[in-house]
């Protein structure tokens, strides 16, 4: 058996070899293509905030503040952690930056690791990266449509099937209060019957209990008093034309009144978008498929005011870029194409290897792609690797055709040899390139 190394990356932690570097860009690519389109602009926090930014603005009672969070003590007493979601240093740098006497609503994204400390599992890491908006300013139910049309159209451009958006409003500070007494009141009279996290959530945010997983939770939960018949009427019309606005723009969706969410900070809207995928064989068979949640968010009135700005409306929402990537890779690959870098630029000798240095240069001011591998010496190892990269010109650089100021083109193809003059290769390659 081989033996460990010795370092290892962190638990729940990866390198992105280069392998995966194209799917990260794609993802990246794809987001941030269709936000420019609506006019996102790019915001980049640092990684690091004040930890009670977000025990602040994520929620004293969630489980990120909790339980998952990287903190911190710096040499000089400060106390910082690793930013586990985007959403309050995105409020933090609205208000710090004055962005409020910007003309409204701030349309921002982001891009960048986040950090939480949880279990891992397939899908659930301790360093993962989201793409994130934030719309900052408007009160418009329109603009919930919006940010769940977007990341509904990112999902659909990475052509990605059997895309569910769940859908809910958990009301504001008029109607919440309410429908959370009757809430306690209904769990407290089943409360033995529920498990223990969900006996402490009762008192702490009895929400919470709606999202749990065990199914005896589940059971009760399904009889519970559902929030969107205790809606006060201003977040009922709010509702009411969110839904009306995604029927217009055709993005379906699925009513799910028990969804909550578990950031403190969310009012009237949440949404989550799944897909569903066949669950491994074995695993649970009367459940043959897994809902896996791609992205996430919602509304967040008070977010602004409760970390020191005036009362703002605001929505946003994130997707997980490593999920995305995991079901890009399950894909069937591409035929692959049978060239994979076009030129490869072959050298013997010093006189050639200078030569070549500054052919490669003339290549890439001509932004024509050549491979290389300078620091080989032997002639039929650079062949070998010509062959393995798949190029389909390799040009052949030696001592003779140095001096003569030559250079071979062979064919890879079909197996033929043209010797032209070196001052003419970038443009004969690029005619060659072009047909
Ligand atoms: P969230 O639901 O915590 O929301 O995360 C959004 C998405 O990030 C999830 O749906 C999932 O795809 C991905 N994700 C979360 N945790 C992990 C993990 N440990 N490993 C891999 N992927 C993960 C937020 O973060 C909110 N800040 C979204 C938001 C923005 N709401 C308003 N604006």
């Amino acid at each position: 058996m081989s033996k460990k190394p010795k370092f290892q990356s962190p638990t729940g932690m990866k390198d992105i070899l280069p392998p995966e570097q194209k799917y990260f860009r794609k993802v990246f690519d794809v987001c941030e293509n269709i936000s420019h389109f609506y006019n996102f602009k790019r915001i980049d926090p640092p990684i690091l905030e004040e930890t009670e930014l977000f025990s602040k603005g994520t929620g004293i009672t969630t489980d990120i503040v909790q339980k998952q969070m990287f903190n911190l003590k710096t040499k000089g007493g400060d106390y910082l952690t690793l930013r586990p979601e985007f959403t309050p240093s995105i409020v933090r740098a609205y208000i710090e930056h004055g962005m409020k006497n910007l003309p409204q609503p701030v349309k921002l994204y982001s891009i960048g690791p986040l950090f939480r400390y949880e279990h891992t599992q397939a899908g659930r890491f301790r360093q993962f990266h989201q793409f994130n908006l934030e719309t900052i300013g408007e009160n418009n139910p329109v603009v919930d449509a919006q940010i769940i049309q977007i990341f509904y159209n990112i999902l659909n451009e990475l052509k990605l099937k059997k895309i569910t958006v769940e859908i809910n409003s958990i009301g504001d500070n008029q109607c919440r209060p309410y429908y959370k007494k009757l809430l306690v009141s209904y769990f407290k009279s089943r409360e033995s019957s529920l498990c223990s996290d969900c006996r402490r959530r009762i008192r702490e945010n009895p929400l919470r209990v709606l999202d749990c997983k065990e199914e005896k939770c589940q059971r009760i939960v399904s009889q519970a008093p559902q929030l969107i018949d205790h809606l006060c009427e201003e977040c009922h019309k709010h509702f009411k034309e969110v839904l009306e606005f995604l029927d217009e723009v055709e993005v379906p969706y699925r009513l799910n009144p028990y969804l909550v969410r578990g950031l403190d900070y969310y009012t009237k809207t949440v949404f989550e978008i799944f897909i569903e995928e066949k669950t491994p064989k074995k695993t649970v068979p009367e459940e043959p498929f897994l809902k896996i949640a791609l992205a996430a968010g919602g509304r967040y009135d008070g977010l602004v005011k409760l970390l020191g700005g005036e009362s703002t409306g605001a929505v946003g929402g994130a997707i997980g870029i490593e999920r995305i990537i995991s079901l890009l890779k399950k894909k069937p690959a591409k035929p692959k194409k049978i060239f994979s870098s076009p030129i490869f630029l072959a050298q013997l000798g010093n006189l050639a290897k200078r030569k070549g240095l500054k052919l490669l240069e003339e290549f890439r001011k001509s932004k024509i792609q050549v491979r290389e591998s300078f620091g080989r010496d032997s002639l039929k190892a650079q062949l070998k690797l010509a062959d393995k990269i798949g190029a389909r010109y390799t040009l052949l650089l030696g001592q003779k055709e140095a001096l003569e100021g030559t250079i071979v083109i062979r064919d890879m193809k079909f197996g033929k040899q043209e010797t032209i003059k070196l001052e003419k290769a970038v443009k004969e390659m690029r005619k060659r390139l072009k047909k």
